[in-house]
C-alpha cells in the first residue's frame, strides 16, 4: 500500500530543523550479526526502511524479530555490521537515535503500578516536556487512544488492549519520526486488534516511519509498504505483499462435486491440470494461468462430460502460503491464540 503525501509532518520536534540533510532510509541495517554464546541469533540482517514508510518484519516465534529491533533502537549492543537511523549510528551516536524514535511491544516501559496518566505524564518529564506540557500531552493521548475513563486506574489493573493502547501511547509523548512497533498485537482479540491497526494506520497517515514485527501475515499484509520475512535469524524473503504472493505463484481453483463417482469423472475431464484432489470432501484443485480462459476451459470440460458441480472457488495465493512456501514451516499462530503475551 503506498501512502499519500504527508498529512502533518513532524514540525514541533527538534528534528525539524535537519530535515533537509536527511538520507533517504530513515532506518538502514547492513549485515546485522547477533550472537549469545554459541547461539548465532542473527545471522547477517540487511534491511532498510524508506522516509515515511512501514516495513513490517515478519516472522516466527524465535526468528530474530525482537533482537533485531533492540538492537535498532540502541537498547542492545551487536557484533557485526552497521546501523543507521536517520542517517546516526546507532554505536557511537545513540543519543542522537534515541531523539527521533519511540519504541513499543514487549519491552515497553509502562509502569505498573502508576495509572495511566501518571505514565503518560512520567514519560513527558523524562522527555523533558514541561509539566504543564506534559499533562496536555498525557490528556491528548488519553482521549485519542479512548483511555480517558481507565486514566487514574493503575496500568495492572487494564485489559490486554488497553495496554498495548497504553504502551503505544508512552511512546507517543513526543511524536518521534519513526517509531518501532514490537508485536503490538500478538494476543489481542479480534476487536482489539482493529482497533490497534486503526491507530497504528493514524501514524502511518501522520507520516510516521514505522518498524513493526509481527507474526501476522494478514497484519503484514494489511499494513505494511513492505515486507521483510525473516527465519532463523536470515532474511528469506522481501518485497511487497503483492511481490511476495507472486512468487508463491498461481490462482487455484477449487471444485467440489457431489460424489466420488462424479470427482472421478471430473479427474479425467480436467486431466493433468488438476494438482490436487481430496476424495473425503469430494474436491479437485485446478491450477490457472488465465482467469479469463482457464476457468471458461475447465467448466466446458465438465460441461462435455456432464459433471455436476456443487461449487467452485477461486483461491489467491494469500501471504500464508508465501511463509509456507518460503520456510517448509506452517505458518505462526493465529491472531486469536492468546498464548502470547508481553515479555
Ligand atoms: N537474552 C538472551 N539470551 C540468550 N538468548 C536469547 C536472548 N534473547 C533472545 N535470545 C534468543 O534469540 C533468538 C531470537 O529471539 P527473539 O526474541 O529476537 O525472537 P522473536 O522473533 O522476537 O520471537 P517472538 O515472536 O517469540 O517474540 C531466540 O532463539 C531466543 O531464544
Ligand atoms: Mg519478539
Amino acid at each position: 500500500m503506498r501512502r499519500p503525501e504527508r498529512v502533518r509532518s513532524h514540525l514541533s520536534g527538534p528534528w525539524y530543523n535537519c530535515r533537509m540533510t536527511k538520507p533517504t532510509y530513515a532506518i538502514e541495517a547492513t549485515d546485522l550479526t547477533k550472537s549469545y554464546g554459541k547461539n548465532h541469533v542473527l545471522k547477517g540482517i540487511n534491511l532498510k526502511v524508506e522516509r515515511g514508510t512501514m516495513l513490517a518484519l515478519l516472522g516466527p516465534n524465535g526468528a530474530g524479530k525482537t533482537t533485531t529491533v533492540r538492537i535498532l533502537s540502541t537498547l542492545l549492543p551487536f557484533d557485526g555490521g552497521t546501523v543507521t537511523v536517520e542517517g546516526h549510528d546507532v554505536r557511537t551516536q545513540p543519543d542522537e537515535v534515541r531523539r527521533v524514535i519511540g519504541l513499543t511491544g514487549q519491552s515497553a516501559a509502562v509502569d505498573e503500578l502508576l495509572t495511566g496518566r501518571e505514565n503518560l505524564t512520567m514519560m513527558g518529564q523524562l522527555y523533558r516536556l514541561t509539566a504543564a506540557s506534559a499533562k496536555a500531552r498525557a490528556q491528548e493521548l488519553l482521549e485519542e487512544f479512548d483511555l480517558v475513563e481507565a486514566a487514574e486506574r493503575p496500568a495492572k489493573t487494564y485489559s490486554g488492549g488497553m495496554r498495548r493502547r497504553l504502551d503505544l501511547a508512552v511512546s507517543l509523548i513526543a511524536t518521534p519520526p519513526i517509531i518501532f512497533l514490537d508485536e503490538p498485537t500478538t494476543g489481542l482479540d479480534p476487536r482489539s486488534r482493529i482497533a490497534m491497526w486503526d491507530i497504528i494506520k493514524r501514524l502511518m497517515a501522520n507520516g510516521t516511519t514505522i518498524l513493526l514485527t509481527t507474526q501476522y501475515l494478514e497484519e503484514a499484509d494489511q499494513l505494511a509498504d513492505r515486507i521483510v520475512v525473516i527465519d532463523g535469524g536470515k532474511v528469506i524473503a522481501e518485497g511487497t505483499a503483492g511481490e511476495l504472493k507472486s512468487k508463491v505463484g498461481k490462482d487455484r481453483l477449487e471444485l467440489t462435486f457431489e460424489s466420488t463417482a462424479a470427482l472421478e469423472k471430473a479427474g479425467k475431464a480436467l486431466g493433468k491440470t488438476v494438482v490436487d484432489t481430496n476424495a473425503k470432501d469430494y474436491t479437485a484443485t485446478v491450477v490457472i494461468q488465465d482467469i479469463n480462459t482457464d476457468v471458461k476451459n475447465t467448466l466446458a470440460a465438465l460441461e462435455r462430460e456432464h459433471v455436476k458441480l456443487v461449487s467452485m472457488a477461486v483461491h489467491k495465493p494469500t501471504l500464508d502460503d508465501v511463509f509456507l512456501s518460503l520456510t517448509g514451516k506452517q505458518k505462526a499462530a493465529e491472531p486469536n491464540d492468546q498464548k502470547k503475551e508481553a515479555k
